[in-house]
């Protein structure tokens, strides 16, 4: 999947949070973003995802452009092309960590269920969560959670992954399990594109942008 971004910006009220940002993301690239607190970095993914209408400029996946296509098209296309990983991710309270990773499955059935289970395993074993599936969120401390709701935006191996600081609220140990399995699915031709600021992390990226004030700038790499 190609998404497009073309000369976009979001103004809230008379201050610029995006302006007018450009950049194309391919299959299988991977895209790191940092950039100081209020840069405009989460305002992005969440124009690039749908949830927030830009200002002026287009998104385009694939040639289509994200405000011309339906309600409909943009859950379908959320749910089954797009991951996403919050800031402060939110877990369904009355579900196990296992049902929660599994949610979005049930909605999609991009797979069969077997595979969805064995998915699941997979991802547990992989961030150390296996011991934790059968607990609820509120059990979880916020690194678990975090992983949780990371497992949760691979299940359906998405097209694009949007992170915004997965590593957050994680120690080393566990950030390098995460950016283990990020690199793991970008081999396998997963787009990621990855607001951080943990440069260990950014310099997995092929391409890294540092956006002020709403602006990207690209970061060499080696320097
Ligand atoms: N819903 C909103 N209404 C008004 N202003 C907003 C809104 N969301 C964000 N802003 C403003 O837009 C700017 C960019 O915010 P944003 O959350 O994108 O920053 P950020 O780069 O993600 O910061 P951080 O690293 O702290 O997460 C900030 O000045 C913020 O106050
Ligand atoms: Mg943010």
């Amino acid at each position: 999947m190609l998404l497009r971004v073309h000369r976009l910006s979001k103004l809230f009220g008379n201050d610029k949070a995006v302006d007018s940002i450009s950049f194309d993301v391919n299959q299988g690239d991977y895209v790191a973003i940092i950039g100081p607190s209020g840069s405009g970095k989460t305002t992005l993914l969440s124009l690039l995802t749908g949830m927030l209408s830009p200002t002026e400029g287009d998104i385009l996946y694939d040639n289509r452009r994200l405000s011309q296509i339906t309600k409909r098209e943009l859950y379908e296309l959320r749910a089954r092309e797009l991951g996403l990983v919050f800031q402060f991710s939110e877990l369904v309270g009355n579900l196990s960590i296992r049902d929660n990773i599994l949610l979005p499955g049930l909605f999609t059935r991009k797979f069969s269920n077997a595979e969805y289970q064995r998915k699941c395993d997979y991802l547990l074993e992989h961030l150390l969560l296996s011991n934790f599936q059968n607990k609820l969120p509120r059990e979880l401390s916020g690194g678990q959670i975090q992983k949780t709701a990371i497992a949760r935006s691979l299940i359906n191996e998405p097209s694009i992954l949007f992170a915004d600081e997965p590593s957050g609220d994680l120690d080393p140990e566990n950030s390098l399990l995460v950016q283990n399995l990020l690199n793991e699915f970008n081999k396998r031709n997963l787009s990621i594109i990855l607001v951080t600021h943990d440069m260990q992390l950014a310099y997995d990226a092929q391409t890294i942008y540092e956006m002020k004030q709403g602006k990207f700038d690209q970061v060499v790499k080696g320097i």
